[in-house]
């Protein structure tokens, strides 16, 4: 990242530091020991931070993450002229915002092209102002990631929404009003984005075909703090009782389950031992049986998860990418780092996104032998992973970057860290702490 658009994020986001060096330079071999703080969820706080624009009362939201997303949807709330308030505690980051003056004019696309996230500014402004002017978001190059759920679910609400010249403009001068609404396919962000416009739309919303993700869930029972009415938390179906003003809340964001999976990934690759704490097996969803399939013992203790190679060894295991609690697609490409050192074979498909396999030329370059056919990489172990010069091509391939070269028997040198700030809260830090060799350089 150019260090002047690092500095730009510091009046939204203090915390943020412009990091040094453009590399990670990882020295592989070491065992990972001892316990790991699992942040708060990146995918729960980006759509709790855009909640607060529902309201012109103040929101505090815990266990904020302390990552480059966040950094940037902050710049992006203050744009809109929301003012965010940060401290920190033993218990981490937390920020009060406070939207109640806001104003949906043009929303920076320099800010907007990093994060995919920005576009559920669309449901929340519509609802709130009336009119939202935003470029097509931008985010991770794994795949075409339409809108058009989104657009069709608010347009169903009533919005008069204009695409033209990479630019959308939603209007709803009337408001919003409820609508009976089938997803095509159960689209994480487009249920977000309909739950926030739907709060404030007068009447009830349907929306059937949900996604079920967890981080749906904690985004709905911090809307409910707020005084919303919906029911169907968790289901496929969820009912919003929309048009009553809310008011403002205090919540905590849920643990990051897909760091979880991934630092089990990265023990059990360097036959280390940690301690994931918070944690829970039932966070994983179907990622919990396939990695204990794939030789990484899971134990739950009282206030999180222990993580550690199996006394088996690792062995090569199928998995497909689905919905939750389908196995998640954030997963696949760390299960792919771990699956590169296994004994025997492994396919892995990828149903979710269609380019999710841009890890594996980077995983290849470490030694990794693995074919490609459509949506299906086919694995075949190898004793160990060499140390290679490799680039993070999306937040999640980051993540398997690094524990392919936590496993590696010499040095790796990545670059692309943007990817990894993204969505890890002090990943290099945490590393560290738990023994890792790793600098920025
Ligand atoms: C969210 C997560 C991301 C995760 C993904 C799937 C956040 C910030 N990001 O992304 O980490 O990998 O869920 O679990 O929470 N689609 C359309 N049209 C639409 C919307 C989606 O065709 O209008 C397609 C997408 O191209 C993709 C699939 O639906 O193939 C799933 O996408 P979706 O669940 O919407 O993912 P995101 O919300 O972008």
């Amino acid at each position: 990242m150019n260090r002047s658009f690092a500095s730009s994020l510091l009046p939204s986001a203090p915390w943020w530091h412009p990091r040094a060096g453009h590399s990670l330079v990882i020295r592989g071999g070491r065992p990972l020991l001892g316990t790991w703080p699992v942040s708060g969820a990146k995918n729960a706080v980006l759509p709790l931070m855009v909640s607060t624009l529902l309201t012109p009362h103040l929101v505090t939201l815990h266990n904020v993450p302390a990552s480059l997303d966040v950094a940037v949807l902050s710049a992006l709330l203050r744009r809109l002229g929301a003012e965010l308030h940060w401290s920190t505690t033993e218990a981490g980051l937390s920020v009060t915002i406070c939207a109640d003056r806001i104003h949906p004019g043009e929303i920076d696309g320099d800010l907007v092209a990093r994060m995919r996230a920005s576009v559920l500014l669309l449901g929340a402004l519509l609802a709130r102002c009336g009119e939202a002017r935003l470029p097509m978001p931008g985010g991770d190059a794994i795949g075409l990631r339409g809108i058009d759920f989104h657009v069709a679910g608010l347009r169903a609400m009533g919005a008069d929404i204009d695409l033209a010249g990479g630019m959308i403009h939603a209007t709803a001068r009337a408001g919003l009003k409820g609508a009976d609404i089938r997803l095509p396919q159960p689209s994480v962000g487009a249920t977000e984005n309909l739950l926030l416009a739907a709060v404030l739309a007068t009447g009830t919303t349907l929306i059937r075909n949900a996604a079920r993700e967890p981080e749906i869930a904690d985004l709905a029972r911090c809307l409910i703090a707020m005084g919303a009415t919906i029911s169907g938390l968790g289901t496929h179906v969820l009912t919003v009782q929309g048009g009553t003003p809310v008011t403002g809340a205090v919540h905590t964001v849920m643990p990051d389950r897909i760091e979880l999976g991934t630092l089990a990934c990265a023990a059990a690759i360097t036959d280390g031992e940690l301690f994931l704490q918070p944690g829970r097996l039932d966070l994983l969803g179907a990622a919990g049986p396939v990695l204990e399939r794939a030789g990484v013992e899971l134990r739950e203790g009282e206030s999180g998860l222990i993580a550690r190679r199996s006394k088996a060894g690792l062995s090569g295991t199928d998995v497909t990418t689905r919905p939750y609690p389908g196995f998640a697609t954030d997963l696949q490409a760390p299960v792919m780092a771990l699956l590169s050192t296994a004994t025997g074979a492994s396919a892995i498909t990828e149903t979710i996104f269609e380019q999710r396999f841009r890890h594996v030329d980077e995983l290849r370059k470490m030694g990794a032998n693995i074919a490609v056919r459509a949506r299906t990489a086919v694995v075949r172990g190898v004793p160990r992973l060499q140390g290679a010069s490799v680039t993070c091509t999306d937040v999640r391939a980051a993540a398997a970057l690094v524990i392919a070269a936590l496993g590696a028997s010499d040095d790796s040198r990545l670059d692309g860290l943007d990817h990894l700030d993204r969505g890890y809260d002090r990943i290099t830090e945490k590393l560290a702490a738990c023994g890792a060799a790793i600098d920025r350089a």
